[in-house]
């Protein structure tokens, strides 16, 4: 009978063990406890990965403007009336060589308001295989205090980024020959 019991009773730790780590959420590392070889890896196409790539792994701030484009160079709608467009490496080299971009581009887009408010941060990252159909880029939308707004494979992002899907859907200049 005892060996009963402590058979049941060990079964009742584990099952609620069980339950109280399946409940969990799952723990997210902050990029400075995290163990190397992380630091230029790039992130899984989903809005929570891209944020913490831009903003903790790869700070975009420390990356180049789109070239010739000033910061809070004046757009068009719907973005803000001032805009600044940040690329990463990869983005920046296949600008340069105006055949597409490369999988692995970023491209990090603050909108602001005309009062200089930061109002959004919207988002384009190539991704190989997330989207053949539509140039394999990952969308997302940011409020200022970084929440995720939109994400993935953005109907309002594509229904007008598609008329310039002979320039890889890309507007703010021509990427293509
Ligand atoms: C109604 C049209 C429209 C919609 C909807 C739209 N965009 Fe754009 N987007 C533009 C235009 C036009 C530009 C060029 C910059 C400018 O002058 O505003 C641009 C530029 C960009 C850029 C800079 C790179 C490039 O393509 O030129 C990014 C990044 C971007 N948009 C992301 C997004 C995301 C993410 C969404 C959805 C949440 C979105 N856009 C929705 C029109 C649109």
């Amino acid at each position: 009978m005892r060996k009963y019991s402590t058979i049941i009773a060990i079964l009742f730790v584990i099952s609620i063990a069980v339950i109280a780590y399946a409940g969990h959420d799952h723990m997210v590392i902050p990029y400075e406890k995290q163990g190397f070889g992380t630091a230029t890896s790039m992130p899984i196409p989903a809005g929570g990965d891209l944020r913490q790539h831009i903003i903790g792994q790869e700070p975009y701030k420390n990356w180049k403007m789109w070239p010739g484009k000033d910061k809070m160079f004046k757009g068009a709608e719907p973005h803000g009336s001032l805009l600044t467009v940040f690329v990463n490496d990869n983005a920046l080299s296949s600008i340069k060589k105006m055949k597409g971009m490369s999988n692995n581009s970023i491209i990090v887009k603050e909108n602001y308001a005309p009062n200089k408010n930061l109002v959004a941060i919207t988002v384009m990252y190539k991704v190989k295989g997330y989207n053949p159909e539509a140039g394999d880029w990952f969308w997302a939308k940011y409020g200022p205090d970084w929440e995720v707004l939109a994400e993935g494979k953005v109907k309002g992002c594509l229904g007008c980024h598609t008329s310039a899907k002979s320039n890889d859907f890309i507007f703010t200049g021509k990427v293509t020959k």
